[in-house]
């Protein structure tokens, strides 16, 4: 078969690669991935204003670019999507450099050293649009040069983005002036405290800009004693290990002002409930259900976060800013658990209804009252027995009395709404096959009920049991018919 070579041309493909959607935060944070992953421990950004241009410059003290590696970074598509990244590598698609430098402006100019060594390129895409050619300098042009300042030590690299039509507002009308400049640098800034406060946290990298440290900004509160936290799940799917934890963030009256509109962050506290999707440590997407619930105002306590290992990119569907996710069917339904039970906790807490157990305790650890059993067929919530006020009663108590709690525990467990199956009321009045442990457990509930003398005949008893959610799906003779088979006695 014939084949021939078919070459796009260079202005439509540099138009359609600066209209991918990146805001300026995500453009800049997607640069600030390839630091990390060059391993660097400063990054130090700057945006300088003149007038209706401006420049972005990215400093970072990483393992810098041999020639041949910079000229390979350079170009469009620099790595193979499919192919396996190392752990905690953010870069995926070999896209980022170029097309979030484009998104922000016309020239990228990469300033890099490896060993001692220094090597430089510069992209204008108004020389590639003009001659519709991929030609790439490799020099940078004097006038951009003066703004990157030398590299100290072995190896680092600076990038620079001029020509910020994009950044600036495209066109001469809505072009922003020097104050709405800095109000967006403004905005970035906290945007970049967001993404990347799980690695910047640990203080191993820090990140300046235009003079000022980036300050973590953890949505889940974890330092405040209020914040209720669940256990670590860890969901296998497809092949993927993916943690989720949740967080309920305490009722508005247990923080002060200044913790209530942090913890609010940019969009306010309704619109930053939902899921906070990590990947390789780094913040993906959040805000929202994934479209499994709506956002209502008790939720908004309510913040899940979910971390992907960069291996999970192709099965949640991880684009090219980095910016959003398409999670798997199957992770969905877990996902869907998870979230319906922070969900009824947060109306908890956020009606005030869980007072009692509220104020300045932390349930962590050990001290989750509820965990979720996580086998990979399905979660069920279920107690803590190991809890430490639960133990210490037990100590305390004879084992008569030691079997009541225990029975009393196995009910509310059964009872929970998390776990109740919407499994429909059996209305046919046959007498149904049931297991020995649900015979069991009924016996043992009916016998108490009895003892304590809650219930005063069988009619009672029966209109007692049937309201058990433990004993959904049993019917009324099916009930009778077991009580009366053990012979438990209303004497
Ligand atoms: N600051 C930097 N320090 C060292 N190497 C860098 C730096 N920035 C980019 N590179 C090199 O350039 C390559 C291309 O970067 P680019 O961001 O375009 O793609 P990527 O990071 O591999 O994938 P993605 O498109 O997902 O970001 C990187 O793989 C890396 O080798
Ligand atoms: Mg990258």
């Amino acid at each position: 078969m014939s084949i021939v070579i078919s070459q796009p041309s260079a202005a439509p493909v540099i138009h359609a690669l600066r209209s991918l959607g990146y805001s300026a935060g995500t453009a800049i944070a997607d640069l600030i991935d390839n630091s990390l992953d060059a391993k660097a421990t400063k990054i130090i950004l700057q945006f300088k204003c003149f007038g209706d241009d401006g420049a972005i410059i990215i400093a970072d003290n990483g393992h810098g670019m041999n020639e041949d590696t910079l000229q390979d970074a350079m170009n469009i598509g620099s790595k193979d999507p499919r192919a396996d990244r190392q752990p905690n590598e953010l870069g995926r698609f070999g896209m980022g450099l170029k097309t979030a430098s484009f998104s922000l402006g016309k020239r990228l100019s990469v300033l890099t050293k490896h060993n001692g060594i220094y090597a430089q390129r510069c992209w204008d895409l108004d020389h590639v649009s003009k001659c519709n050619e991929w030609q790439l300098f490799t020099a940078i042009p004097d006038e951009v040069r003066q703004f990157m300042c030398n590299i100290e030590g072995d190896s680092g690299t600076v990038i620079c983005i001029d020509k910020l039509d994009r950044f600036m507002g495209a066109g001469g009308l809505n072009t922003i002036h020097e104050s709405s400049f800095y109000a967006k640098v403004r905005r970035i800034h906290h945007h970049l405290e967001f993404v990347f406060h799980s690695i910047i946290e640990n203080g191993k990298v820090q990140v300046i800009l235009n003079g000022n440290e980036l300050d973590p900004w953890d949505p889940f509160m974890v330092k405040h004693p209020s914040t209720l936290e669940g256990e670590t799940q860890v969901l296998n799917i497809n092949g993927n290990k993916i943690k989720v934890k949740y967080y309920v963030l305490p009722h508005a009256s247990f923080l002060n002002e200044m913790e209530y509109k942090r913890a609010g962050g940019s969009r306010g506290w309704r619109d930053h409930q939902g899921f906070y999707i990590y990947r390789e440590n780094r913040l993906l997407h959040y805000g929202d259900w994934l479209g499994m619930f709506q956002k209502d105002t008790s939720s908004q306590l309510a913040r899940v976060r979910i971390d992907l290992p960069n291996a999970a990119d192709e099965d949640w569907q991880v684009d090219i800013k980095k910016s959003a996710v398409i999670p798997p069917d199957n992770a969905k339904t877990r996902l869907e658990t998870i979230a319906r039970f922070v969900r009824k906790i947060s109306r908890d807490v956020f009606y005030y209804r869980t007072q009692g157990s509220h104020p300045s305790q932390t349930f962590k650890g050990s001290l989750n009252t509820w965990e979720l059993s996580g086998s990979d067929e399905g979660q069920q919530f279920v107690l803590n027995r190991n809890h430490p006020i639960l133990s210490e009663i037990q100590k305390k108590i004879d084992d008569e009395t030691s079997k009541l709690l225990n029975l009393y525990l196995k009910f509310v467990q059964l009872g929970s709404p998390s776990n109740i199956t919407d499994s429909p009321k059996v209305e046919e009045e046959s007498i149904q096959i049931v297991t020995d442990a649900m015979k069991e457990l009924v016996i043992q509930f009916a016998s108490t009920l009895i003892k304590l003398q809650v219930v005063q005949n069988m009619q009672q008893l029966i209109d007692a049991l049937v309201t058990q959610p433990a004993f959904d799906g049993l019917n009324r003779k099916t009930l009778k018919s077991i009580i009366e088979e053990a012979n438990v006695s209303h004497e």
